[in-house]
C-alpha cells in the first residue's frame, strides 16, 4: 500500500468490495494491493486520494459538481444550517432499518459525503459507498467517513454494484435512476429520497435569481417510484435560517445557479445581514414493490425524464 494512501479509506473499500460490480462487464470485483479486479482483468486502481474512479469509456456529458461548488457545500454544511435535514434523514434511517447488523448503504450523488457521514454515525454497523460522478466528490467522500467508501461513477450508466446488495439507498438533492436502486436494493431494502419544496430558499430566489424548484418535480418522482416502491413514511423538514451574506454566498456558488451565472455579490449586498431564509426539503422512505421484475415493460422508462 502506498504510504500516502490512508489505511482506512482503503479498509472502506475493501469492506463493500464484494458489493461492488466491474463496469465493464458487470462480474464481482476482488479488492487487493490497492486495486478492485474482476476475474477478467479489468482493473481499477485507488486514487492516492482514496477514492476508486468505476467510470468507464469517453467522458460522457455529465461531469456533476465542480470543486468550487464542492467547496462552498463543505462550507455550508459545517456551518450547521443543514443538521436538522441530516438528523431527519438519520432518523429515517434508524427508524425504518429492519436490522441493525450488516446493513450496507448506497448514497447517491453524495458529493461531500456529509449526509453519508451522519447516516453511518446513526447504524454503527453498517458500511457505506459514496458515490458521485464528480472527482472532486471522490476525494471528499474518501474523508468523509472511516466506514465510507467513495466511488465515482455515472448513476445514470447504471451503479456499479450487485443485484440486492444494498439495504439503504438514498438520493439527497441528488439523481434517482429507480430502475437501478431496485436492481441494487435487497428485498427488505428501503431508498431515503431528499427532494425540496417549493418553500426552500424562496426569499432568495428572486433577489438573486436563483433556480426555481420544479413544481411538478413531485408528481414526476411519484410517477417514476410507482410500480417499483411503495412509499412507507415522509415528512417535510422546515425550519429558518439566519444567514449572513458569507453562507448565503456559499448557498449560491454550491447549487445549481453557480452552473449558469454568477450572482453579482451586490445582489447579495443588498439583502439584509443576516437574512432569515427557509429551509423547506421533503424525505420520503420508500421499499421496492414486491414482485417487481426488472423485464417489466411498463416499468422501463428513460429514468433521465426524472
Ligand atoms: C445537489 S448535489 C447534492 C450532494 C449531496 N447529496 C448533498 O446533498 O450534499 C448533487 C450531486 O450529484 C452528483 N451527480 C450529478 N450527476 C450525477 C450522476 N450522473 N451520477 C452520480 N452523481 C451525480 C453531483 O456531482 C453532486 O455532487
Ligand atoms: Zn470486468
Amino acid at each position: 500500500m502506498s504510504p500516502a494512501r490512508p489505511q482506512a479509506e482503503e479498509s472502506a473499500l475493501a469492506a463493500v468490495a464484494e458489493a461492488l460490480r466491474c463496469p465493464e462487464c458487470g462480474r464481482g470485483l476482488i479488492f487487493a494491493d490497492s486495486v478492485l479486479r474482476c476475474e477478467r482483468g479489468h482493473s481499477f486502481d485507488i486514487a492516492r486520494q482514496g477514492y476508486v474512479s468505476l467510470l468507464t469509456g469517453a467522458a460522457g456529458k455529465l461531469t456533476g459538481d465542480s470543486a468550487a461548488m464542492l467547496d462552498a457545500r463543505a462550507a455550508f454544511q459545517s456551518a450547521g444550517y443543514f443538521t436538522p435535514v441530516a438528523e431527519a434523514i438519520a432518523d429515517a434511517a434508524v427508524s425504518s432499518s429492519p436490522e441493525r447488523d450488516g446493513e450496507r448503504v448506497l448514497d447517491i450523488g453524495a458529493g461531500t459525503g456529509y449526509y453519508t457521514a451522519r447516516v453511518l454515525d446513526a447504524l454503527p454497523a453498517a458500511r457505506g459507498i459514496a458515490l458521485d460522478i464528480a472527482k472532486a466528490a471522490g476525494r471528499r467522500c474518501a474523508r468523509a467517513h472511516p466506514r465510507a467508501a467513495a466511488v465515482v461513477a455515472d448513476a445514470w450508466r447504471g451503479l456499479p454494484v450487485g443485484d440486492h446488495t444494498i439495504t439503504l439507498a438514498m438520493s439527497v438533492f441528488a439523481p434517482r435512476n429507480p430502475g437501478e436502486i431496485v436492481r441494487a436494493l435487497a428485498p427488505a431494502g428501503r431508498y431515503i429520497v431528499v427532494t425540496p419544496t417549493a418553500a426552500h430558499l424562496a426569499e432568495l430566489i428572486d433577489p438573486l435569481g436563483m433556480v426555481t424548484v420544479d413544481p411538478d418535480k413531485d408528481r414526476r418522482l411519484t410517477e417514476a417510484l410507482a410500480g417499483r416502491f411503495e412509499r412507507r413514511a415522509g415528512a417535510t423538514v422546515e425550519y429558518p435560517m439566519s444567514l449572513p451574506h458569507e453562507a448565503i454566498a456559499a448557498l449560491v456558488g454550491m447549487g445549481p445557479s453557480a452552473h449558469h451565472a454568477a450572482t453579482p455579490a451586490d445582489r447579495i449586498a443588498a439583502l439584509p445581514d443576516p437574512c432569515t431564509v427557509t429551509a423547506s426539503v421533503s424525505v420520503a422512505v420508500y421499499t421496492p414493490t414486491a414482485g417487481w421484475s426488472p423485464a417489466d415493460p411498463h416499468l422501463t422508462a428513460d429514468p433521465r425524464s426524472l
